[in-house]
């Protein structure tokens, strides 16, 4: 297929505002599916994406258009929908030379639209910008044009507006696909070399390489390379996406496609990385970084008589992202278990919603943790981890401040959209998450776009939630990795009695350890049972307690007020008493079922 008669091109959008519905009806027009295929949404192949209406998972197909009497090869690249996937977001669109940028007429431009807008414009892409869901009652696309030429400095005759629900001007957008971008300007000539934006396990058939061919061409049997790890695989299927796959001979520079070489594991096709020719090495693609995880969790079966099956199910999941990252972790409450790494908050829900519904596992999950980091002064300390700078996980692991020159928290720059009624609230949310304002526009005459920068962890927990609520649904909010900074941060430890548990020590920030501490003991007191004598429950930053509940002592034992009945419904409360302490863990003398660990530690 000549060159010149190809388009590379992605639909970004902010979450809901049609990007898989406009997909669908571009699949429809072109014929790669029909109409009659009931099939709604076909890119969004994963459960979970149907489900929660979210694209996680990028998927690719390749449309056959006709323009003018000639037939073009339109590339659709799907990418992934959220901001926890902004890095898969921007690998994706660096196979594309344009994106459409999709725009609900009703709701305007929201965070994940700005966020969008950036990754595409830093990649020097032709942005087309597509206003949908025009049919809708109170839609306003001149308003929402206006908004783009505001913020994007795009004039706004440039829009087109559509509803991709009814297919109104839909076929102007392919159109336009093929005016406006230019085709891809690789050459058949040059080596081969490839970029890898997407990758699938198949249990039969190992890994699915999706790619798009930077140069040269590629055929069935040929030796290539991984640029990332090096090793060599030999080719042994290769196609198109349409979007089901279409084994071809040969793939050619400008064309996009899966490739299947013998990889056994996602982590061999890293998103990013760049294939070439094992007998003509290439310079690597630029921009490749290995997925970093920012968000971590404890992941532990409700019983510990799952752990093979859910072991297995964790393991079958990682296999098809790459960008979970795994270790075994054991807690003496909770018992032997995985401490778990996610991009974002989002890439964790979604992870779990699919170990729940596609192998039906019940695990428990701990609240989520950031990965600080701590500069050593102590010589001792530099010599055991061979570097200044470590980075830490497990609170366990914490080095204390004599041992340190300063600890580092990861922070982010947070982009929120709302009308300008909620601004007074929206800025007493952020600051009480210790947000800093960096900036504040109005994107139209009542709807303001402020900028953030926030400490990691002050928004892992329930930030968004808290934000959509006190707007009554209308701010959006998106982040983005914004680097390190100092942070007075400690290690808070909670005692049963004067005794420690390992397992509720978390690093805090020095001016939220007293609110966290009592809100733990508060938890704690209302977890644990009753017991013959008095438990201290105390939060505490070395030796310094800064907050303490009381567990007061039990009065009647659990066979009192059976007295005078029947001796069978005695042994059964007997029983059922020594079944729940088997369950129990001894801190000290205090008893403490696993209940209460799970309601103190888990998410709420
Ligand atoms: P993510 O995959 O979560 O990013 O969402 P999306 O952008 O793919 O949105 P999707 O296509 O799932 O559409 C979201 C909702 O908007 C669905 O309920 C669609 O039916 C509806 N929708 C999409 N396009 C139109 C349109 O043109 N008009 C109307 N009225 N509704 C639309």
């Amino acid at each position: 297929f000549p060159v010149e008669r190809i388009r590379n091109f992605s639909i970004i959008a902010h979450i809901d505002h049609g990007k898989s519905t406009l997909a669908d009806r571009l699949l429809e027009i072109t014929g790669a599916i029909t109409k009659t295929q009931k099939n709604k949404q076909v890119l969004d192949k994963l459960q979970v994406e149907r489900e929660r209406g979210i694209t996680v998972k990028a998927q690719t197909a390749s449309l056959f258009y006709e323009y003018e009497n000639q037939t073009y090869l339109l590339n659709l690249i799907d990418t992934p929908g959220h901001v926890d996937f902004s890095y898969e977001v921007s690998r994706s669109i660096s196979a594309c030379q344009g994106v459409l940028l999709i725009v609900d007429a009703n709701q305007g431009i929201q965070a994940q639209t700005v966020a969008n807008f950036y990754l595409a414009f830093e990649a020097q892409l032709t942005i087309i910008p597509v206003i949908n869901k025009i049919d809708l009652k109170n839609a306003d696309p001149e308003r929402v044009e206006n908004q783009i030429e505001k913020v994007f400095d795009i004039p706004k005759e440039e829009c087109i507006r559509i509803s991709a629900k009814l297919g109104t001007n839909v076929d102007q957008v392919l159109q336009e696909v093929v005016k406006r971008l230019p085709p891809p300007t690789f050459n058949r000539e040059d080596p081969f070399k490839a970029l890898v934006f997407d990758s699938n396990f198949d249990q039969y058939r190992g890994v699915i390489a999706n790619v798009a061919l930077f140069g040269g061409c590629l055929s069935k049997g040929d030796r290539i390379v991984s640029a990332h790890l090096g090793k060599s695989y030999e080719v042994n299927e290769l196609g198109l996406l349409k979007p089901e796959e279409l084994p071809m001979e040969r793939l050619y520079a400008g064309q996009v496609g899966y490739v299947i070489a013998g990889m056994k594991e996602v982590k061999e096709a890293q998103i990013g990385d760049t294939l070439y020719h094992q007998k003509h090495p290439v310079e690597p693609l630029p921009g490749f970084k290995p997925a970093k995880a920012m968000v971590f969790a404890g992941m532990y079966p409700m019983d510990q008589s799952d752990y093979s099956t859910l072991r297995s199910a964790v393991e079958k999941l990682t296999l098809n992202d790459s960008s979970v990252t795994v270790q075994r972790d054991s807690s003496l409450a909770l018992g032997a278990g995985w401490r778990l790494g996610f991009l974002g908050l989002l890439h964790m829900e979604v992870f779990n919603q699919r170990l729940e519904q596609e192998y039906n596992a019940s695990v428990i999950v701990t609240a989520p943790t950031v990965p600080y980091k701590a500069i050593l002064s102590s010589p001792r300390l530099i010599k055991e981890h061979g570097r200044e700078e470590i980075t830490i996980v497990n609170p366990a692991q914490f080095p204390d401040r004599s041992l340190v020159k300063e600890y580092l928290e990861p922070m982010v720059m947070g982009t929120i959209i709302s009308p300008d009624d909620y601004i007074g609230k929206i800025m007493s949310v952020c600051l009480n998450r210790r947000g800093i304002q960096k900036n504040m526009v109005y994107i139209d005459d009542h709807r303001v776009m402020m900028k953030y920068l926030f400490p990691l962890n002050e928004i892992v927990v329930d930030f968004y939630d808290h934000l959509k609520s006190m707007s009554s649904g209308y701010a959006s909010f998106d982040y983005e990795d914004a680097g390190y900074q100092a942070a007075d941060v400690i290690r808070m430890d909670i005692l049963l009695n004067g005794k420690p548990v390992e397992e509720l020590t978390t690093i805090v920030h020095r001016d939220r350890a007293y609110s966290a501490g009592k809100a733990m003991c508060e938890r704690l007191q209302d977890a644990i049972p009753r017991q013959m004598f008095e438990i201290a429950v105390q939060a505490a930053i070395g030796s310094k307690v800064i907050a303490r509940e009381t567990i007061k002592a039990f009065r009647k034992n659990v066979l009192a007020k059976c007295y005078g009945g029947d001796i069978t419904r005695k042994m059964k409360l007997l029983k059922k008493q020594a079944e729940g302490k088997k369950k129990m863990r001894y801190i000290g003398t205090v008893q403490v079922p696993k209940d209460a660990f799970i309601n103190v530690l888990k998410r709420k």
